[in-house]
């Protein structure tokens, strides 16, 4: 096990009605909000006017700005710093799914930022400040609720790019699994893609002496198998919500990833397919993954038959780790479009024209300064271009 420093201070609030809480909540951080929401799921499901109400009882002043888009854009950024600025807003409150809590973090530090906040995204550059954040989750995907970390899509530059600091923690969010009842099916399976792999990024290491961390992993990713089938035959099962709401803050708040090198290749390469084609990231990760686990396995075969025997329930002799391994790679293909995702870059409208233009993007190559991608095992260019042309 490697040394680690995990710092994880957001407060979840989580369960049924919490939302009504909101106003309460806030009161002791803030006199005036930033209302942030997206493209108007909430005005249709009444949330938005849940939240006015709160706010309202509590005494809490607000300024909004709708309209942050999946993939969301700087454009928008730009509009929220100066907002926040003209208006003294204290603490940015995103309603809504990843998009609009990383549009909220963007905003949140460049509010403070002396220049153009995109400069900070692909680097690791500190930051001094950062507006809090509050969220009330819609969906359990991006893990952003409680995680550092914000990615944002330049569309002049069709480049997306992520950038993470703690001071980017929110202080609370509130997860109540009955907002999700409104989610169109779609989406249900591109968070449930997008869960599993920000365990994969973590799981799939060449660290030992992490049988905690391997046990939490195994857990969180059965969790969200299990459950993700029910809730794709039952939208309004509270229960099996619960369950993929919980598991989507513990898969990313970055517990089950203490003490691992971590790797992240499938992330990176995922961010150049939304930053051109604009695809949803569960839906490109969820056609990168296998092909990526075919590409590397090799390298750490006992770590993925680990996976295939403990996580995907594969048996089958230990003499052919090999057909071991391909079978719960095929599995987790199966279970995939079992929830509704398509399995190749074809299905998501990808066809072969830019795949080496996204290898070399992916890699740094493109901009004269290779960096490989992957802790588990190092990508350079031509290798990603075969991951994307294996799963084509
Ligand atoms: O915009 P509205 O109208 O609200 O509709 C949204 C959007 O169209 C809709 N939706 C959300 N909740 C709903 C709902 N519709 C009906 N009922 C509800 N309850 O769903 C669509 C997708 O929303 P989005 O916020 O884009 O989804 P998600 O949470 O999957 O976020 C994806 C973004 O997060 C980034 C991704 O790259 C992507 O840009 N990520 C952020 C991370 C982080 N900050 O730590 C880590 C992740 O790896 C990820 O990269
Ligand atoms: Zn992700």
């Amino acid at each position: 096990m490697l040394n680690f420093d995990f710092y994880s201070p957001t407060r979840i609030i989580f369960g049924k009605d919490t939302e009504t809480q909101i106003g309460e909540l806030l009161k002791p951080h803030a006199k005036k909000v930033l209302l942030h929401y997206g493209g108007g799921s909430i005005k249709k499901s009444g949330l938005y006017d849940k939240v006015i109400t709160s706010l309202k009882a509590a005494g809490i002043e607000f300024a909004e700005l709708g309209g942050v888009k999946p993939n969301p854009r700087l454009s928008l950024v730009h509009e929220g710093i100066d907002l926040c600025k003209r208006e003294n807003v204290e603490l940015i409150l995103a309603v809504g799914g990843g998009s609009v809590i990383d549009s909220a973090k963007a905003i949140a530090m460049g509010v403070y930022y002396n220049g153009d906040v995109w400069e900070l995204y692909g680097t690791a550059n500190p930051i001094e400040n950062a507006l809090p954040i509050a969220t009330i989750l819609t969906i359990p995907a991006a893990g952003s609720e409680a995680s550092p970390g914000t990615v944002i899509s330049k569309e002049e530059t069709e480049q997306k790019l992520p950038y993470g600091n703690n001071k980017l923690r929110p202080l609370l969010s509130i997860v109540n699994p009955e907002l999700f009842f409104t989610l169109p099916k779609e989406q249900l399976g591109y968070g449930v893609a997008d869960m599993i792999s920000h365990v994969f990024e973590r799981y799939f290491t060449n660290t030992t002496y992490t049988d905690l961390t391997d046990g939490l992993c195994e857990a969180t990713i059965k969790t969200l198998i299990k459950n993700a089938s029910i809730a794709y035959n039952d939208m309004e099962n509270y229960d099996a919500w619960a369950e993929l709401g919980f598991a989507g803050t513990v898969a990313h708040n970055d517990l089950i990833g203490m003490g691992r090198e971590q790797d992240w290749a499938c992330h990176d390469m995922e961010h150049e397919l939304s930053a051109i084609y604009d695809v949803a990231h569960g839906a490109g990760l969820a056609v990168l993954t296998p092909g990526w686990m075919q590409y590397v396995y090799k390298d750490n075969i006992n770590m993925f038959v680990q996976f295939a025997v403990n996580v995907m329930g594969v048996e089958g002799s230990f003499r052919d780790p090999d057909a071991i391994v391909l079978e719960g790679i095929s599995r987790l293909r199966d279970f995939y479009a079992k929830i509704g995702l398509e399995t190749t870059l074809s299905g998501i409208g990808i066809n072969e024209e830019k795949l080496e233009v996204m290898a070399k993007k992916a890699t740094k190559e493109a901009f004269g300064n290779e960096r490989p991608l992957g802790g588990f095992k190092k990508l350079y260019w031509q290798d990603v271009l075969e991951i994307y042309k294996l799963v084509k």
